[in-house]
């Protein structure tokens, strides 16, 4: 059996959370494979709306196991306290939840140091969400980091001491002030010591062997990716599809679909490239009818049209294979809807896109739709939909040689139209 992977394709916040938790009943695992408490994954049912950030979108599926793994930088005290909330709307966490014990411990100095990195830029500040996710993906790589396994290590308290130390260190290098909390940290770690601590890679791997069937859970997008979004205004870790191998332990070979997830329009939050993005009315109103505020920081999200050389930018470095499109019905009252086909860079027309996009000066080239002027989340089939939004949806087909298999149609589970 093979892994099928869900996956953004812009600058994150597409509705992944949604899309996971529409389709876990067809999955046996879901499985988060990177990023960390940066994320925030809104699901809506049965009039409720959660936020997650650590634990995998299919935590509310009855009989579905989920795995945090181990290209996941993990905050306990962030976890914790949403496994509190979770259990209190009844599921029962502790069974369906797995931790790889390989997954990384952000530590209370990693968050001092986000902070201090991110004021010391002033201007060209990333715009981070100042969980400690870059300082914590450092320690990895400069292989210093603390793993969830290390919890359960006799020398885990000298091993944290020198690792705080020389983070004490560094931040005297920095005009910066702050207070080390450590005691939540503290409890929150004896807390995670009960729960499932596993080799999931053998776990994972074992249940591929046995023709089980595993939904990969993305996060952040893949214009945030380390090596191929708009560095360096990314986050730090592997967003795109080769990131759910690094971060679970499954062969390459092993991945089965690539879900690509999109907005029908663009959003982004914190600093960096945007080329359509739109600072007048029309972002205003995509803004507030999109409800577009960070489900992590509650920042108002910047807002633009859809960007096809990017788009397609990002189906290539994953090898998406289906597309899910998200929030069309956002578009719905809108008499003109743009799309950018191209960008054009020192008089030259260009389908791809720049090398450093922050400091290249894009003109874009749009098409022009109509708009479609109906509530589109009344029409419960795909040959319901109204003749000008089939329109908008055969192009962004045909220009990125990727068929549509849903649609999204509003925040609720029920809200998706599938081809
Ligand atoms: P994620 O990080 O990719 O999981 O996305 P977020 O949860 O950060 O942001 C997506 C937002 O859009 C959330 O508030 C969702 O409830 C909402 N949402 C998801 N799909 C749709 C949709 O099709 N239509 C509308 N109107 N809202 C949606
Ligand atoms: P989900 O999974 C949108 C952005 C931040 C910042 C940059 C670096 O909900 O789609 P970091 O905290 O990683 O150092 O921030 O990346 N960012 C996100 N933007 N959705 C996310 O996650 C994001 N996670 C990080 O705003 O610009
Ligand atoms: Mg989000």
């Amino acid at each position: 059996m093979k892994a099928d992977v869900v996956l953004g394709l812009q600058w994150g916040d597409e509705g992944k959370g949604k899309i996971v938790d529409f389709l876990t009943p067809d999955y046996y695992m879901v499985a988060r494979f990177q990023g960390g408490p940066n994320a925030g994954h809104s699901l809506e049912f049965n009039d409720k709306k959660i936020v997650l950030h650590t634990v995998p979108s299919g935590i509310f599926r009855e009989n579905t196991l989920n795995l945090i793994g181990n290209g996941v930088v993990i905050d306990p005290v962030v976890l914790m306290n949403e496994i509190a909330t979770i259990e209190a709307m009844g599921v029962d966490v502790k069974s369906n939840l797995i931790i790889s014990k390989r997954a990384h411990l952000i530590l209370p100095t990693h968050k001092i140091m986000d902070a201090a990195s991110e004021a010391s830029k002033g201007k060209t500040r990333i715009g981070s969400t100042l969980k400690g996710i870059g300082p914590a993906y450092m320690d990895k790589t400069g292989r210093n980091g603390l793993r969830i396994g290390d919890l359960l290590s006799d020398t885990f308290s000298e091993r944290y001491n020198a690792l705080k130390n020389k983070h004490l260190h560094i931040l005297k290098q920095f005009d910066f002030e702050y207070e080390l909390e450590e005691s939540e940290w503290f409890k929150a770690i004896e807390r995670i010591k009960t729960l499932r601590l596993a080799d999931s890679e053998y776990e994972i791997n074992n249940l591929l062997n046995s023709h089980k069937r595993i939904l990969c859970e993305g996060a952040q997008g893949s214009l945030l990716d380390i090596d191929f979004g708009t560095y360096p205004y990314v986050t730090s870790s592997t967003t795109i599809c080769s990131g759910a191998c690094t971060g679970l332990g499954i062969a390459p070979g092993r991945i089965g679909e690539v879900f690509g997830i999109f907005k029908a329009y663009c959003t982004r939050v914190g600093g960096g490239a945007f080329p359509t993005e739109l600072n007048d009315e029309t972002g205003e109103k995509l803004r507030q009818t999109g409800r577009e505020f960070g489900a992590t920081t509650g920042r108002p999200r910047r807002t633009g049209w859809l960007d096809l050389p990017a788009l397609k930018y990002s189906i290539m470095v994953n090898g998406v294979t289906q597309l899910i499109m998200m929030k069309a019905d956002v578009l719905d009252d809108f008499d003109k809807i743009r799309i950018a086909v191209a960008y054009k860079i020192n008089g030259k027309i260009y389908e791809t896109i720049p090398y450093d996009m922050n400091h290249t000066d894009i003109e874009i080239i749009y098409k022009d739709f109509e708009g479609w002027k109906t509530k589109i989340s009344d029409c419960k089939s795909y040959k319901k939909l109204p003749a000008a939004f089939k329109n908008y949806v055969d192009f962004i087909e045909t220009a990125t040689g990727c068929s549509l298999k849903a649609i999204s149609v509003g925040p609720n589970r029920d809200e998706t139209i599938v081809r």
